[in-house]
């Protein structure tokens, strides 16, 4: 049986799959044999941005601009094909920035995908990227082109398969990107670049992972995945299996996956330790504590992660469930934060729990009616085997703040249907028992491009989920549903611990190509997770 045994890579160990084969350098000069060099144009001042071009390249860029064709409009791409030798010819490529007085970071990001995906699309292999003169800074451009160039290379394609079409042109294998920086020094330009790519590499490690389907992705499965993840990073792990969570009491997790019976739900827990003197995470799990900060304690991340959900009994239509196998997007975007803390080590503690189950039908299965009692004690009537990430989460968030103390809570879930036909599928609802974190939050994930937009959450919604004969029930109906999904989840830390509620079934997986992302899973939280956790290694440092 194929359970049970899918590792990290199907290529073999010693790599973490990211979907993107590009190597990056950083220079200061354009190299000779390039296939395209990549330029940007702003708005109203075509010709301003050439220092650094070579005769030939500026040619066919001043014969762009005289056509009338180079208008250096917002993500506007246009080429030539110059010569630049006897019967050599490369193309230079412009890409437009808009008016300068409007260009940041996040703007220029969605130039570098346009400029990344016109590379594909042209199969150009070899390119140079020379960053514009300003108004951002080199090392700022750069890492914004790092990032948006990344994930605008992801092509997710380990189920390719041989009834591919024969005449089909393939897309670019490997790609080569030479930042050209017009920078004295590039050893911190370089540094910039390395940090970028840990980051967005792990990004597109979390939506490698998310994009495998469900008939090989299930809880044992993915406890796997974090094993050599953990190997390869240097994390520790721990993975509680059913008979451990029974003996525990999780009765949340344990109902939830109780209708797959090859493939049994699994607690996975990872932890980065960068406050250990070794600077290695020690291999016995949560041994030494130390301090993060004025409130001693680690981070704790918590991501729901639903292999499969068909809604169980209170079954899903049939139409569009395939799609459920991004359910478990708030884990892989946990997933992602350790890998990247692997590369980057802040120096802080960070726990990683990924809360996974398979939410199916069998004899086995949940019912609506059924009343659970959960790790802290809380008693669930279920009223719908539908609402399912709650019940994995709340048995997460309780035990893991009872086993690890954290100093901060947040967690990511796709939870509700609600929160995208409240919000839409580009922003995140979030919700909290505590405003300092979520400015925390909400300040991570405006310089990362990740928008958030806050949630009530109050009494009113923690009595509206109410039960009669139990505690609380786990849906109390369609009114204001993404706030019950926030309000159950209160249920399960103390108030004295700052909690964030992240619902990102928005945009973790999107149907159309968004920003710099194919149609499909994003890894959206990674890197507002990443700049949460150096931000807070750094104020406590
Ligand atoms: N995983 C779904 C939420 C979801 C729906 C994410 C659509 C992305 C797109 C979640 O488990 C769910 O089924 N929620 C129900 C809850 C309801 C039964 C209270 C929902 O949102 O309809
Ligand atoms: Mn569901
Ligand atoms: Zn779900």
């Amino acid at each position: 049986m194929r359970f049970y045994t899918h590792s990290l890579n199907k290529e073999g160990a010693g790599m973490i799959p990211t979907s993107t084969n590009v190597s990056i350098q950083v220079k200061n000069t354009v190299p000779a044999d390039v296939d395209a060099v990549v330029t940007f144009t702003p708005e109203g001042d075509a010709g301003s941005a050439w220092d650094g071009l070579d005769d030939s390249d500026r040619t066919g860029l001043e014969r762009l601009r005289t056509s009338g064709a180079l208008r250096g409009k917002t993500k506007e791409v246009i080429f030539d094909v110059v010569e630049v030798g006897r019967g050599k010819f490369r193309r230079v490529i412009s890409v437009g920035l808009g008016r300068p007085e409007k260009l940041t970071a996040e703007i220029f990001r969605q130039c570098a995908a346009q400029a990344v995906r016109s590379l594909r699309k042209h199969r150009l292999a070899r390119s140079a990227i020379v960053l514009p003169a300003g108004p951002l800074d080199a090392a700022d451009a750069a890492r914004a082109f790092v990032v948006g160039g990344l994930l605008a290379a992801f092509e997710y394609e380990e189920y390719r398969g041989a009834g591919q079409k024969k005449d089909e042109e393939p897309s670019v294998r490997q790609m080569q990107w030479t930042i050209v920086a017009h920078a004295p020094e590039v050893g911190p330009i370089k540094a910039a670049v390395e940090r970028a790519r840990a980051a967005t590499d792990a990004q597109n490690f979390a939506r490698t992972i998310a994009s495998r389907p469900g008939n090989d992705i299930n809880p044992p499965t993915l406890a796997k995945v974090a094993q050599d993840l953990a190997r390869e990073a240097d994390l520790a792990i721990r993975v509680l299996d059913e008979k451990q969570m029974q003996k525990l009491g999780m009765g949340g997790i344990l109902a939830v996956g109780a209708g797959s019976i090859a493939t049994p739900p699994r607690m996975i827990v990872l932890e980065y330790d960068g406050t250990s003197e070794t600077g290695k995470t020690p291999k016995a799990f949560g041994k030494k504590q130390k301090s993060t900060g004025p409130a001693a304690g680690p981070l704790l991340v918590v991501g729901k992660s639903i292999t499969f959900d068909s809604g169980g009994i209170s079954i899903k239509p049939a139409d569009r469930m395939g799609l459920m196998i991004y359910d478990k997007c708030g884990g892989m975007a946990v997933l992602g934060l350790m890998y990247a803390l692997s590369r980057l080590k802040p120096a802080i503690r960070v726990i990683g729990i990924l809360s996974s189950a398979e939410n199916v039908i069998s004899s086995k299965a949940y019912r609506p009616g059924d009343i659970l009692r959960m790790y802290n004690g809380v008693t669930v009537d279920v009223t719908n085997t539908d609402a399912e990430g709650r019940l994995v989460l709340g048995d997460a968030l309780a035990w893991g703040i009872e086993t690890y103390k954290p100093s901060a809570v947040v967690d990511l879930a796709t939870l509700t249907g609600g929160v995208v036909t409240a919000l839409g599928r580009h922003l995140v609802g979030a919700m909290c028992n505590n405003e300092n974190l979520l400015r925390e939050i909400t300040e991570a994930s405006e310089a990362a491009g990740e928008k958030i937009w806050r949630l009530p959450l109050g009494e009113e919604q923690r009595d509206q989920i109410r039960s009669e004969h139990a505690d609380i029930v786990n849906s109390a109906g369609r009114e204001g549903h993404p706030l019950q999904g926030g309000a159950f989840l209160s249920y399960f830390v103390p108030d004295s611990v700052p909690w964030v509620h992240l619902d990102i079934a928005g945009p973790a997986d999107i149907e159309k190509e968004w920003l710099y992302y194919a149609k499909g899973a994003t890894g959206w939280g990674v890197r507002t997770l990443v700049n949460w956790v150096e931000r807070r290694a750094a104020q406590f440092a």
